[in-house]
């Protein structure tokens, strides 16, 4: 066994080994923590955790979680292991609610019973549901038109009830659309399968697929296809730096947005990354699919004011760019 970290500089992250979790675990590292990964490899890679120790596990193991958490005495918890498919947390919303709410009930036990009292969790602007006004702002009501969203607002409610009753301290970060890639290349998205827009785009680029398909082109936008709010996976980690830090630092319990208040069309999507790869990117125009806004762009002035945050990659060409260096390697 390694020997503990008893410097309370460690991290534990939960789903280190996935998109997200990993780009933290880099970032986390750089400023100079330990991150301690603990993902169960459902779907992470083991070729993404290099910034600090692994752990596999599950989360809803509490017996490996607190001696996880034992051995490297974590000074917060990091969570981003969760299963994220909309689609299929309709057809399998047992799986969802158990992974992500069970799963999150069990690290919260496991963080109480150890004396672990920070967390920042993966929310998502899935909790939102159908938009009443753009940018959607923290006050906007929450109802989730799916089972992923719900299991997700679930654990804001839990996060408030434990911040409550015992002596923890939360951030939940709302993220709109992670995308891009770490800047130097180490790592990227990889998820499999791969539902999200700007990876797929590129895979046709590569000519790992014929063509995209475009889930709808009459909606009530510009040029008739959705628009999402890009935000940089490198700006996310580091904003969740900043909650660490305002966390450390006395901050109390909070919630975020984490977008970059402005939005790209599927079609704006297409064309910027046809600039940006040089290569033709055939598309098939098909309906649209059921719960699907016509445009989700969040608010992040928020987390502006309060912490300090500002987006670096801003633009779509920087997201794409990082995005394609990553995919080409
Ligand atoms: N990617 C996005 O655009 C986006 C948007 C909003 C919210 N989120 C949230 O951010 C988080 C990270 O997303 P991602 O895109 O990096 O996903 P990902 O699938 O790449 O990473 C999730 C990681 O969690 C691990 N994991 C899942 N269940 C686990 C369990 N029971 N025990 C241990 N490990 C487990 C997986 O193996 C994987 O490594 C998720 O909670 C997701 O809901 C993502």
């Amino acid at each position: 066994m390694d020997k503990p970290n008893k410097t309370a500089k460690s991290i534990l992250v939960t789903g280190g080994a996935g998109y997200i979790g990993a780009h933290a675990c880099k970032a986390l590292a750089e400023a100079g923590y330990t991150p301690v990964t603990y993902d169960n490899f459902v779907y992470g890679h083991p070729t993404a955790v290099r910034w600090g120790p692994l752990e596999r596990g599950d989360i809803g193991d509490r017996d490996q979680l607190e001696m996880v958490m034992k051995k490297y005495n974590p000074g917060a918890v990091m969570h981003f292991a969760a299963y994220a498919y909309v689609g299929e947390s309709v057809t399998k919303p047992a799986k969802y609610y158990r992974n992500n709410v069970a799963g999150t009930l069990s690290l919260l036990e496991s963080m109480n019973s150890c004396g672990i009292d920070k967390i920042i969790f993966s929310s998502t602007c899935a909790t939102y549901g159908m938009p009443d006004q753009i940018p959607i702002d923290e006050n906007h009501p929450q109802n989730p038109i799916n089972p992923y969203g719900r299991s997700k607002l679930m654990i804001e409610w839990i996060l408030q009830d434990f911040a409550a009753a015992y002596d923890l301290k939360f951030v939940s970060l709302r993220y709109f659309n992670a995308a891009g890639a770490d800047p130097d290349a180490e790592i990227g998205e990889n998820h499999d399968p791969e539902t999200h827009l700007i990876p797929l785009v590129l895979d046709v680029a590569l000519g790992g697929r014929h063509r995209l398909e475009i889930y709808g082109t009459d909606y009530d936008t510009p040029d008739g296809t959705c628009i999402r709010d890009y935000i940089h996976v490198s700006d996310l980690a580091d904003a969740h730096l900043l909650a660490l830090e305002y966390l450390n630092d006395g901050g109390q319990s909070n919630v975020f947005n984490l977008g970059n208040g402005n939005g790209f069309s599927v079609r704006e999507v297409i064309s910027t990354a046809m600039n940006v790869t040089g290569c033709d990117i055939p598309y098939l125009e098909s309906k649209k699919r059921p719960g699907d806004p016509a445009v989700l762009i969040g608010s992040a002035e928020k987390i502006r004011d309060n912490l300090g945050w500002r987006a670096v990659h801003n633009s779509l060409e920087a997201i794409i760019r990082t995005a394609w260096r990553w995919h080409k390697k």
